[in-house]
């Protein structure tokens, strides 16, 4: 078979083959039981995989590939699974996050590397997205995009709890004395009782938006709860869908391009999106080829005012957003504010698709005219402590502290923050800004999202929730607070985040888009001077890591897989 444009299928250069390769690539699949009609030169679709019981939030996804495969087989298409490394936010040590290029490097060979024309991809937990879309997007085959789903929203006592967000609330109601670990440890099963990923506006439920809403999946793809049927059929009409997508050669690049990026902007600050999604979508275009700035994100994104009335910046939660018409429906108010000619995986316009889309909770989803909060985008701030920028996400923020000058607590690593924290003599109070250093890409190694800092029990106990924060962290999506992160130069390779010292003045000034670090440059030139380099990592994939990666400002993949080999490969295996 070829495609519409007349292209040979590539799965073709292995099943098509009538010699020895070919018997090979033939004989060895038909030991699963696959008939000959098979390697006909109908599509054959790769089901990219990320199960994992080591991932709670995609344990589901066996039996959702066997959904995808239905519509795969009723299309004439050839459907084949195959796993690829699978990143769990809540086991993986140091952070998943050190591990997403590596996993897209996965993602990216396993493709290239095996008779396939399309793919699927299965993704959920926060890290699982962008790794598969990074890898998959070097590759630029006709692809989809389908997410796990969010889990059900989570219940204690007479409370609904969400994800991420109600763990960090409650642990600084035990730290604050305000209930005790009994009732923190049953908090446990009620909070995440479904199969599903993260139930709160966090990392996990920001990029299955930003799946939908860069045209990369099929509507509803952000908000159908794991559990619910409709999830599954909307896996089966993906596997349908791929393999019509094949035959178009409607290629990743056609669909990822700037205007997609730009919509997916301006979704992110309507929906509160993570602060996350800005290094995902910056590393996502780097490997797409679509030149996207940090400085982009502010100039598209943080006027847009947010929709929707979800936790952590709100109340609700992705079942309710479902429920509520979920992002379709957001897509649809933001009217004008969106390319509505970007193209989809589906074949028709992002404003084709959702031009009929219904909001039917105006609590949950709320009107262009009559927004939850206004100007809601990530804020890029500049100055002499980030040369390069960092980030904030107001919608999070405390807005009397996003103008601060305040006395700088410098905490030199996270080991040196949960030494001193709880330390009553600590020298705090809330006035103060809090400094992270060491928890960057190279630094942690690995970018780590601790840059929401516990507050001191001092400034607890007062009632008092926030603080100005600020690392080269980043921040776990279900977190909240006014925190600045990202800052880039990080201070592990001498940004200068590491000449801030305990005493110094620090300027927030976010409508001014400003962080200032109130010294000389003389005595900022002074500390440079002295200034000893960490140690870091010697062997292995962190040798690899720390040697490669980035900067926050640039996406923070390795340099070496910025950009895209395409799919052909041209040598033979045998
Ligand atoms: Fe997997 Fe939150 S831990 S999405």
């Amino acid at each position: 078979m070829t495609s519409h444009s007349g292209k040979k299928l590539r799965s073709q250069a292995w099943f098509g083959k009538a010699d020895k390769d070919g018997f090979i690539h033939r004989s060895w699949m038909k030991n699963q039981g696959f008939p000959h009609h098979l390697f006909d030169g109908r599509p054959v679709i790769g089901i990219c995989n990320t199960w994992s019981e080591l991932t709670p939030c995609n344990s589901h996804f066996r039996e959702l590939a066997e959904f995808v495969k239905r519509g795969v087989y009723e299309a004439g298409g050839f459907p084949v699974e195959f796993p690829v490394m699978s990143l769990g936010e809540s086991n993986l040590r140091p952070t998943a996050m050190l591990f997403r290029n590596l996993a897209s490097m996965d993602v990216e060979e396993s493709i290239r590397g095996n008779p396939i024309d399309g793919v699927v991809l299965l993704m959920g937990c926060d890290k699982t997205t962008p790794a598969l879309l990074m890898g998959a997007a070097s590759c630029n085959l006709p692809t989809i995009g389908i997410s796990g789903g969010p889990m059900l929203n989570g219940h204690h006592k007479d409370k609904v709890i969400g994800s991420g967000t109600g763990v960090w609330q409650m642990s600084e109601a035990v730290r604050a004395g305000k209930i005790s670990m009994e009732e923190f440890i049953d908090a446990e099963s009620g909070m995440n009782r479904s199969r599903g990923h993260c139930m709160t506006m966090g990392t996990a439920s920001t990029m299955a938006s930003m799946v939908e809403a860069l045209g990369m999946s099929l509507p509803h793809n952000a908000a159908i709860p794991a559990v619910d049927a409709r999830r599954h059929v909307l896996a089966h009409m993906s596997g349908r869908r791929i393999v019509e997508m094949v035959k178009e050669d409607l290629t990743m690049q056609k669909i990822l391009t700037r205007k997609a990026f730009e919509n997916a902007i301006r979704v992110n600050a309507a929906i509160g999106g993570s602060t996350n999604a800005v290094v995902h979508l910056l590393a996502i275009a780097g490997r797409i080829g679509v030149h996207l700035t940090l400085e982009d994100w502010d100039a598209i994104g943080s006027d847009t005012p947010c929709l929707v009335n979800l936790q952590p910046s709100g109340q609700y939660l992705m079942e309710d957003f479902y429920y509520a018409g979920g992002l379709p429906a957001v897509i649809r108010e933001l009217d004008q504010l969106i390319h509505r000619d970007a193209m989809t995986v589906n074949g028709s316009t992002i404003g084709v698709n959702n031009a009929e889309a219904e909001c039917y909770d105006r609590k949950v989803i709320m009107p262009l005219s009559a927004p939850f909060k206004d100007k809601a985008g990530i804020v890029v701030l500049k100055g002499n402590l980030a040369p390069n920028g960092a980030i904030i996400k107001p919608s999070a923020s405390t807005p009397s502290l996003l103008v601060h000058r305040g006395r700088a607590v410098v905490f030199e690593s996270i080991e040196d923050l949960h030494a001193r924290i709880n330390d009553e003599q600590l020298d705090i109070d809330e006035s103060c800004v809090m400094v992270l250093k060491g928890a960057g890409p190279k630094g942690y190694p690995g970018f780590a999202e601790v840059g929401n800092m516990p507050l001191p029990p001092k400034v607890l106990r007062k009632g008092i929730s926030d603080m100005v924060r600020i690392s080269d962290g980043r921040m776990s999506g279900t977190a909240y607070g006014t925190v600045v992160l990202h800052v880039s130069p990080e201070a592990a390779i001498g940004g200068p985040l590491a000449l801030v010292q305990s005493g110094d003045m620090i300027e927030l000034d976010v409508p001014g888009r400003r962080l200032h670090l109130d010294i000389s440059d003389a005595e900022l030139a002074r500390r440079r001077a002295l200034w000893v380099a960490p140690h870091l990592p010697l062997r292995g994939w962190y040798k690899i890591y720390v040697d490669g990666v980035q900067q926050a400002h640039l996406g923070a993949d390795l340099d070496v897989l910025v950009g895209s080999s395409g799919a052909a490969v041209p040598r033979d295996s045998h």
